[in-house]
């Protein structure tokens, strides 16, 4: 056996300010099943991760909360912890950024950057909120666009045209956060020399640190040449000061990455056989993984390994990046229930289903990972269900009442074994590569193939037969034999099924070596069922509960949150569209000139509606409420006026009123508040 490897894994960071949900699942799970697989060898490695507790977006949520962001980040941490730990997402130490080791090494590293003359210094013009006192980060100042004219639109570019611009290029800038008019205002910052770096990133980008797709992107980049990086924040902020220079914090993307390092000083100060310069000192000799989503590269491969050298560390091994999470085909979305939380998945789902999922379909590329909910339950049920765990629960029972649980040690089909055994360093290889979808192709393959032979074999017939007890036997632990082999192969995905397997097996915990070893002359204990199917129902009760979560927190957190991740209250009843489609809809105030009963109708009302340039001739299923059709004469409501007409039996009718209710008496006809013009349009 070569010397065991000495490896520091992370995790990004999450943003203390929201809950976990599959989408960032997918890295914790990837990154987890990775560093499963490592100690499983035999490796010493170490995980890593904190939260992201910095930053304006947390300041804001707390006070609006009415808590302090040391309270919101202290509930936040205690919901991730317990998320990750039921997804069986194993850290060896789950940090926060707003801690005392990640104050010191921010402020070592950027003193080192400072005095190696890495940070430039100077005034820049900002818009400036006058009421809350704050510098306004682009997305929380909105405007029309100066492109095309539409409202409402953020500071750096315009959702309707896809114009991008300088906050200042906005007409009728705003405030999003007070409403207030911004002012232009000055003030010094401070700025990352990335540039010094350009020749250093040229190589280490190029040194296998790096996947081939994401090395060109990034090629791009420095062939553009690279830029000073800001990384101050005036005052309020949320995060830590800079060293002498009092107002000014560190931007959170500057002690983000720091982060990394001081969870893993955390771990050490309480862990004596760790050693801190063994993992980051100049001349470490032990790797380090950082795995990230595709959205946050720049951070990784260009800013932190640039800081890391500027201030004496070592740099990354290698960045692995994954692409993003896409539910059924789309984005995750709120009102289509798949937007889910992890506790959702939680309250309904058992996590290794998702674990094995995911790793089914997860290679080393960076492209987008589809998590299709009938897909999903298909190939758990297919493959877990009906290919591993049914190995042992065709063969248990057998062995269980002819031999007193007692495995022979009898090898009934030693050209299997021989192929498990011989399997092995290829499926190694591919967890090694994180190419866990080639690493779960072939541990099925082999499952495939034990399960034909035992059909082959059929004990169940044998059983039946005189004198064919031992052979029974034999097929039996063999097959034993064999499931054994694929709990060992599938343990880094599935930590709760082998810990289950172990127990039935009667075995100290598995490790990979084992595979190379039989069980023979060995006593099992009783066999529970190791993995139930899914059930369907249960998979579309939890899209119905994400979308009362949706309900849910929308009453949480009152009025509009500010657009931490762009997604607007929606709901949940109704599909989205697209702003495009409400904006083509024609509302307007209405005039009820007359209303009256029509021949021949029971339900029906005729309306004559002014609005403003022109009369509409209206037919309504509204007359159950209003019995008597005159009392609505002279009433202001409001129509839909560019309704396509449509023939009736009665007449043609040219648009539609608006009301609510169930119907019966309880229709409520909507009215403007009273000022309103017959004809004004409704935004
Ligand atoms: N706080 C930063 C990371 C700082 S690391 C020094 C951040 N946080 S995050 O909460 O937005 O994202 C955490 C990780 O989850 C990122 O790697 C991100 O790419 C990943 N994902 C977030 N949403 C995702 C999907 N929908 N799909 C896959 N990964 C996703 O970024
Ligand atoms: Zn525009």
């Amino acid at each position: 056996m070569s010397e065991p490897r000495k490896i520091l894994v992370t995790s990004a960071l999450p943003y203390a300010n929201g809950s976990i949900h599959l989408g960032h699942m997918l890295e914790y799970i990837q990154t987890d099943m990775w560093v499963r697989f490592q100690k499983h060898r035999g490796n010493q490695c170490i995980y890593v991760c904190a939260d992201d507790a910095h930053g304006s977006a947390i300041m804001l949520r707390a006070e609006k909360e009415g808590i302090t962001p040391e309270q919101l980040i202290a509930n936040v941490q205690a919901e991730h912890s317990a998320d990750f730990a039921d997804f069986m997402v194993d850290f060896d130490n789950f940090h926060s950024t707003h801690a005392e080791e990640n104050r010191e090494l921010s402020s070592q590293i950027y003193l080192k950057l400072r005095d190696a003359g890495h940070i430039a210094t100077r005034s820049i013009t900002q818009y400036f909120d006058p009421e809350k006192k704050m510098f306004l980060a682009d997305r929380f100042i909105k405007g029309t666009c100066p492109k095309c004219g539409t409202e409402d639109q953020y500071g750096d570019n315009c959702e309707k045209c896809g114009a991008t611009y300088a906050p200042t290029d906005l007409k009728d800038p705003k405030s999003a956060i007070s409403g207030a008019t911004p002012v232009l205002k000055d003030s010094q910052h401070f700025f990352f020399k990335l540039p010094d770096f350009q020749q250093m990133l040229q190589t280490w980008t190029r040194s296998g640190t790096l996947q081939d797709a994401v090395a060109n992107k990034i090629a791009e980049w420095l062939d553009a040449g690279l830029q000073q990086w800001d990384i101050s924040r005036d005052a309020p902020y949320f995060g830590f000061e800079i060293p002498d220079e009092p107002g000014k914090y560190f931007y959170v993307w500057l002690d983000a990455p720091i982060g990394y390092m001081a969870s893993f000083k955390n771990l050490c100060n309480r862990t004596l056989e760790l050693d801190f310069d063994a993992f980051w000192g100049k001349d470490s000799t032990a790797e380090l993984y950082h795995f990230i989503g595709k959205d946050i590269v720049n951070f990784h491969a260009l800013f932190w390994p640039a800081m890391l050298e500027g201030a004496g560390y070592r740099k990354p091994t290698g960045i692995n990046v994954h692409g993003y999470l896409t539910v059924n085909g789309q984005k995750m979305s709120k009102s289509r229930g798949t937007f889910i939380k992890a506790r959702t998945y939680l309250d309904h789902l058992s996590p290794e289903y998702l674990r094995y999922y995911y790793a089914a379909k997860l290679g080393r590329g960076v492209d987008d990972l589809d998590l299709n909910l009938e897909d999903f339950v298909q190939k758990v049920n297919s493959d877990l269900v009906g290919k591993v765990v049914n190995i042992a629960s065709r063969c248990a029972g057998f062995i269980n009442k002819g031999n007193a649980g007692v495995m022979v040690d009898t090898n009934a089909a030693p050209e299997l074994t021989e192929a498990f055994l011989a399997a092995a360093p290829s499926i190694a290889d591919a967890y090694e590569a994180r190419d866990f979808a080639r690493a779960m192709r072939e541990i099925m393959g082999l499952a495939d193939r034990a399960n034909a032979w035992i059909a082959d074999k059929a004990p169940w017939s044998l059983n039946k037969q005189e004198g064919k007890q031992d052979e029974v036997q034999a097929i039996c632990a063999t097959g034993v034999n064999l499931f054994r082999q694929l709990v060992i192969f599938l343990k880094p995905v599935l930590p709760l099924l082998a810990a289950d397997a172990e127990a039935f097996l009667n075995v100290a915990p598995l490790t990979w070596n084992d595979h190379t070893t039989l069980l023979s002359n060995h006593q099992l204990n009783e066999f529970k069922p190791l993995m139930t199917r899914i059930d369907p129902v249960k998979v579309q009760a939890m899209t119905d509960a994400s979308k009362e979560d949706l309900t849910a927190s929308q009453t949480d957190t009152g009025a509009a949150a500010p657009a931490g991740n762009g997604e607007l209250a929606k709901d949940p009843l109704s599909p989205e569209i697209e702003f495009d489609t409400f904006a083509a809809v024609d509302l307007r105030v209405a005039l009820i000139v007359k209303a009256e009963h029509v021949e021949g109708a029971d339900k029906l009302l005729r309306l004559t509606l002014d609005i403003g340039d022109e009369q509409r001739n209206v037919f309504s299923g509204i007359k159950s409420a209003y019995p008597d059709p005159s009392k609505l004469d002279g009433r202001l409501t409001m129509m839909i006026a560019n309704l396509k007409p449509r023939k009736m039996k009665f007449g043609i009718s040219e648009g539609m009123v608006m009301a609510a209710g169930p119907g019966g008496e309880e229709i409520y006809l909507l009215s403007p508040d009273s000022g309103a013009k017959p004809g004004q349009r409704i935004k």
